[in-house]
């Protein structure tokens, strides 16, 4: 099976990045080896903070969190590092080339039940001119990302990653310790019957949104006359996989009830990873008024609805926008 390295030579990245992201991913097979041990290392459970968004962190948060920024810092190749633990840029190297964002820990109140969890990570070129504790450099579209992608913490240990000449899964060989080859050039159908929304939302979600959800729920009897099936795994990571996998719609759309929080999941980096390595399968990436990777970032932990998945079933998705609007 074809390794990581090898992939990545492929797919032209220069060898920097390739430096950088094999970096990166030592981090993420501690990360990977820190959760295994669960309650044996004492890492599950919460800490006494919470983290700029207002969330309790788990101890594995802040673990992940300490392991990737040490990780980046002394490789040398990053110069500023944004992440969802860090309520500010994060200074590293004045001389480096790449700036990195990162979820350390995706759906972490899963490590409370022993399911789903993983880290999302983008990079971008960073700025000749910019001071390393500068954020505005952060503050690029999603179009600017040279690699995307996420390590899933599941029964397998996998990674996703694009370096935009398509999406490409690897699965952790732990016997050796490198990431083989597992599903090259992943395609996305356009057609789908699943799909994955936290309907507890419902009554907060805007008319659009709701005329689109009472048209799957009607399946069969309904405008869509087909059943629909219904999956959320409460880890954005786990979601996103299985749409990479066999196709569907994820959906944390805008809802109605804190105007400074149009959604729930962080553009830097959630949406913008998970966009870029859907649309590189074939799929769409929106966020009901645009495509996410053209949304222009104010502030590095901006949130913005998602909507991303199968093509066909976006597209259905956003015609109901365009009838509300
Ligand atoms: O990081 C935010 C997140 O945990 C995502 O991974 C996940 O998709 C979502 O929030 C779950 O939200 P809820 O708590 O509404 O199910
Ligand atoms: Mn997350």
């Amino acid at each position: 099976m074809k390794r990581l390295n090898s992939q990545l030579q492929q797919d032209g990245a220069p060898l920097e990045l390739i430096l950088l992201i094999r970096t990166l991913l030592a981090g993420c097979k501690e990360i990977a080896f820190r959760v295994s041990q669960g309650a044996l290392a004492g890492v599950l459970g919460s800490t006494l903070s919470e983290n700029v968004q207002g969330e309790t962190q788990k101890k594995l948060d802040v673990i992940s969190n300490q392991i990737l920024k040490d990780t980046l810092r002394e490789s040398g190749y990053v110069k500023a590092i944004s992440s969802e633990e860090e309520d500010d840029v994060v200074p590293c190297n004045p001389e480096g080339n790449y700036l990195v964002s990162f979820d350390p820990l995706d759906g972490s109140s899963n490590t409370e039940i022993n399911s789903l969890i993983g880290t999302i990570f983008s990079i971008a070129h960073a700025p000749q001119w910019m001071e390393p504790s500068d954020p505005s450099a952060f503050l690029q579209p999603g179009t600017q990302m040279v690699a995307a992608g996420y390590v899933l913490y599941g029964p397998s240990t996998m990674l996703a990653m694009t370096t935009g000449r398509g999406t490409h899964i690897y699965t952790l060989d732990k016997t050796h310790g490198g990431f083989l080859l597992t599903q090259p050039n992943v395609s996305i159908p356009a057609q789908t019957t699943e799909y994955a929304i936290n309907a507890s939302n419902q009554r907060h979600w805007e008319p659009a949104m709701q005329a689109y959800v009472a048209d799957l729920l009607a399946g069969s009897d309904g405008p869509r006359e087909k059943n629909f099936n219904m999956r959320w795994v409460a880890a954005m990571v786990g979601d996103i996989h299985r749409v990479l996998c066999r196709g569907g719609i994820f959906m944390y759309p805008y809802d109605k009830r804190d105007p400074d929080k149009p959604g729930k999941l962080r553009l830097l980096y959630e949406a913008n990873p998970m966009a870029f390595l859907i649309e590189q399968a074939g799929g769409l990436a929106h966020t009901g008024s645009g495509r996410i990777m053209e949304v222009m970032p104010t502030e590095i932990h901006q949130r913005v609805p998602v909507l991303l998945g199968s093509k066909d079933e976006i597209e259905a998705c956003l015609s109901y926008y365009k009838a509300h609007s």
